[in-house]
């Protein structure tokens, strides 16, 4: 029967086992993976192994017909599948962290996986494991917070998900992109124990635990050779001590030195092979300065991932899974409702009480989309605001919305601008052409009222239904300030712009670029015609533009007015896509006049919460002691809006835990006085070693603000009945039961932290090893069990090259933050 079956079956497979082609073992997908792979190795011509290590068009992996290899299509990232237009946008990675839920974790790997299978995506370039070291770094957002432990168990569940739906995840930066400040020609100097204890354990979890297809080098130089040229990184430690066999591929145009970068263990360079490209290698391998096999492994790597996730074997696109999954939109808000971290809560002012009757809400952030900026960014399909949600959840409740500081969008929208200088006619005179250097004939010329464009696909015209990648558009007309005064105008946009008043260059921002806003004021007189010019182009990337511009000075007085009026004042502040991003690194302190802004507000209003929106932390000393609550959401993704509405309104008990700490002032973080390069140098010494985050704090005599570990909820929970049980001499059976003893049911983040009693060498006074999120409905108990490994008493020796654990006392440290301790229980590790 089964014979007969696959005669007459017209599959591409059962066709080639008929014409025999199955002869060769590469096409058979019955083979073992490394067979196919040799065979592939052995059909393919040199010219076709040196260019199959480069990338091409952006974001491919050049297919090969004549065999059968299919193009491999690679997207961005952490928080949303967003190569092709819109997609779910998921909470910022360092949300995901404040979860502590390693399954719910798994899921959002699982549903990112799908969204890219939705778009025929091979690789996501997704999870961000690196260590945060200081709040401004720019790109905090995209990763896990500051403990190794913690970034380790989220990132291993992150990336089973995302493969366990036929997708291969790329774990990244490696290693030690702790800093977008100068982030491509600065090096992160780390000794070898501070590498394997604080920034390698990610990494290596990622690998040797989850198995994770890709790696990706980082920016930054390590010990001062290139990540992409490093051997003890790429070669020593990643591939020979960690065993990975995957794909190491460079950051987009993160390569130096093509053999350098060949000899380290480089096997792909993105996003295509301008140093490690098939003249070079050919020059080298002819040289002997790259040898055969050099070349060999990294086209066989390629192909193992391949066939392994058999992209040779079937369609990556999945046309089952709709690009707007509404799994995933689930993901989006139950990601939020964890992570979101309530951090002060005087007077248990939240939730609202039922006597509110009017609710103020100010500031910038509370009606536009929020998320961090750069390559991760994705463009949501919806989203709701945290005033809508407001507004939404309300329920009688009368909702004041007063902006104090507008948001950019609405800046645009009120701008206005004249075609002519006698101000007969509104609007801008717009020249769009279909190449990225406004040249040619025009494919367009219209009259607009805004320069307000986002996401915009095909804006000049579409090629059977396909996008022109290249766009580039030209406006001018005029402004006509009403009074004389400073003016400032702020332009936005994903790629190249400048602008001229009265043929004045005032911003020229003319590069490929993740989303930027750039200012520039001017003195104007009023009533005057001021010629505007403004260019842009948008080279395969989305158009995204807009334009805004108005008087300087900002004035509080209606969101004061509003905050008086009302039972309770929400500011909504913090930082957006345009100042928490990729490539640069932000303040510290809140974006120009939010301080103030929340100053006024707390004056003017007793009851005032803050929701904060940041990748880490901020400077809260010039308000922190005169507003009653402050709620960190983070960038909480497309649903944000709807979930910091259910915690405001009781619907949502809190339970993210911050996975980093936050420092009272900068000066207090012990990375402070070794973090920008003031030499010159290019060195970024390590110096504080292991001791970062609560490992410094810990043994010293500042404490932080807030601590690692830490986050309030409208519920309490009391720890008991520790019972500890040394079963071998190195595993550790740890029991202990939780009880919610408050009024709301809700979930605890109860972690299990490690002491050495008398160690040897210096160590942190303690360190995560083991935690767990719990549900507990209110007045019920849970039993929480944890096994401790041996893993869990070590550290890094550099003399011997191990981990290793000094037999003796140990301590337990059992409790819902870094400071707060409520089971201790002493052991005897052999
Ligand atoms: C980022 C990577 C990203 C790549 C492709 C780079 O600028 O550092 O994280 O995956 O661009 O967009």
């Amino acid at each position: 029967m089964k014979k007969i079956l696959v005669k007459f079956c017209a599959c591409i497979f059962c066709a080639a086992i008929s014409s025999g082609a199955f002869a060769q073992v590469y096409k058979d997908p019955k083979k073992p993976v490394e067979d196919r792979v040799s065979d592939m190795l052995s059909n393919m011509t040199l010219d076709e192994k040196l260019n199959y290590i480069g990338g091409y068009n952006g974001f491919y992996i050049r297919g090969i017909s004549r065999l059968g290899l299919p193009e491999i299509k690679l997207t961005d990232g952490p928080v949303g599948v967003h190569k092709d237009g819109r997609a779910i946008a998921y909470p910022a990675t360092i949300l995901t962290a404040a979860t502590w839920d390693t399954s719910l974790v798994n899921q959002l790997g699982y549903q990112l996986g799908r969204d890219a299978r939705a778009r025929g995506a091979h690789i996501l370039l997704a999870p961000g494991v690196n260590i945060y070291r200081a709040p401004m770094a720019g790109r905090s957002f995209e990763y896990m917070g500051e403990d190794p432990y913690l970034v380790s168990r989220l990132a291993v569940n992150y990336i089973k998900g995302v493969q366990q739906a036929g997708v291969v995840a790329t774990v990244k930066h490696f290693a030690a992109n702790n800093q977008e400040w100068d982030r491509n020609n600065i090096s992160s100097d780390i000794d070898e124990r501070t590498l394997q204890e604080i920034y390698f354990p990610a990494f290596k979890a990622a690998v040797m635990e989850a198995h994770v297809g890709a790696v990706m080098n980082s920016y930054n130089l390590i010990n001062g050779q290139h990540a992409t040229q490093s051997n003890y990184l790429n070669n020593v430690v990643l591939k020979k001590d960690w065993h990975f066999d995957g794909v190491l591929m460079s950051d987009w145009d993160a390569t130096y030195d093509g053999r350098a970068a060949a000899n380290a263990g480089l096997d792909l360079e993105m996003p295509y092979a301008k140093f490690m490209s098939s003249a070079n290698l050919l020059s080298a391998l002819n040289k002997g300065e790259v040898k055969q096999s050099v070349i060999d492994d990294k086209v066989a790597r390629i192909l193992r991932l391949v066939f392994k996730n058999g992209f040779y074997d079937h369609q990556q696109k999945d046309n089952t899974i709709p690009k707007n999954n509404p799994d995933g939109q689930k993901v989006a808000l139950e990601l939020a409702k964890g992570g979101i971290v309530l951090l002060k809560n005087q007077g248990k002012l939240l939730p609202l009480s039922k006597t509110v009757k009017t609710i103020a809400v100010i500031g910038p952030n509370a009606n536009t989309y929020i998320a961090g900026g750069g390559s991760s960014y994705t463009f949501p399909f919806s989203f709701i605001t945290a005033l809508q949600g407001i507004k939404k959840n309300a329920n009688g409740v009368k909702v004041v919305y007063v902006p104090g500081i507008p948001p950019f969008s609405d800046l645009v929208s009120n701008s206005k601008f004249y075609i002519d200088k006698n101000f007969r006619r509104t609007g801008l005179k717009a020249t769009y052409f279909n190449n990225s250097k406004l040249d040619g004939i025009p494919v367009k010329v219209a009259e607009e009222q805004n320069v307000n464009i986002h996401n915009g696909w095909g804006v000049v015209a579409e090629n059977k239904g396909v996008p022109y990648d290249h766009t580039s558009i030209r406006w001018t007309g005029y402004v006509k300030p009403k009074l004389s005064g400073r003016y400032q105008f702020t332009v936005r946009g994903f790629d190249g712009f400048r602008l001229w008043i009265n043929d004045k260059k005032i911003i020229d921002a003319w590069q490929d670029q993740g989303i930027t806003s750039k200012s520039a004021s001017m003195l104007l007189d009023g009533n005057k015609p001021y010629a505007i010019k403004l260019e842009y182009y948008a080279n395969t990337h989305p158009v995204d533009i807009s334009f805004a511009w108005g008087i300087e000075k900002i004035n509080y007085q209606d969101a004061i007015k509003a905050a008086k009026k009302a039972d309770i004042a929400f500011v909504c502040a913090g930082f957006n896509e345009s100042t928490e991003k990729e490539s640069v690194d932000r303040t510290f302190g809140l974006p120009a006049g939010q301080d103030e802004l929340i100053s006024a507000i707390a004056k003017a209003n007793r009851n005032t919460v803050v929701v904060l929106n940041a990748g880490g932390g901020v400077s809260m000393a010039k308000w922190i002691t005169n507003v009653k609550s402050i709620l960190y959401p983070w960038y909480p993704g497309q649903e944000g809006g709807e979930v910091i509405a259910d915690i405001i309104f009781g619907k949502t008990n809190p339970s993210g835990h911050l996975p980093i700490s936050i420092e009272k002032s900068w000066s207090n973080n012990p990375v402070y006085k070794n973090y920008y390069d003031t030499t010159g140098s290019k060195r970024i010494n390590y110096k504080e070693g292991v001791f970062l985050g609560y490992r410094f704090y810990d043994s010293n005599i500042t404490k932080p603000l807030f601590p690692f570990g830490y986050g309030l909820s409208y519920t309490n929970f009391s720890y008991d009945n520790l019972n500890v049980k040394v079963t071998d001499s190195t595993t550790v059976d740890i029991h202990f039961t939780i009880k919610n003893t408050g009024k709301y049911d809700g979930a605890e983040v109860s972690q299990v932290y490690v002491r050495q009693i008398n160690c040897p060498v210096l160590r942190p006074y303690k360190e995560l090893k083991a935690f767990a999120k719990t549900f507990i409905k209110k007045g019920e108990s849970k039993d929480i069990n944890i096994r401790l490994n041996r893993s869990a008493f070590e550290y890094y020796s550099a003399q011997e090259k191990k981990f290793k654990h000094d037999p003796g006392m140990f301590e337990l440290l059992i409790g819902s933050s870094s400071a707060d301790i409520s089971l201790k229980n002493t052991i005897n590790i052999k």
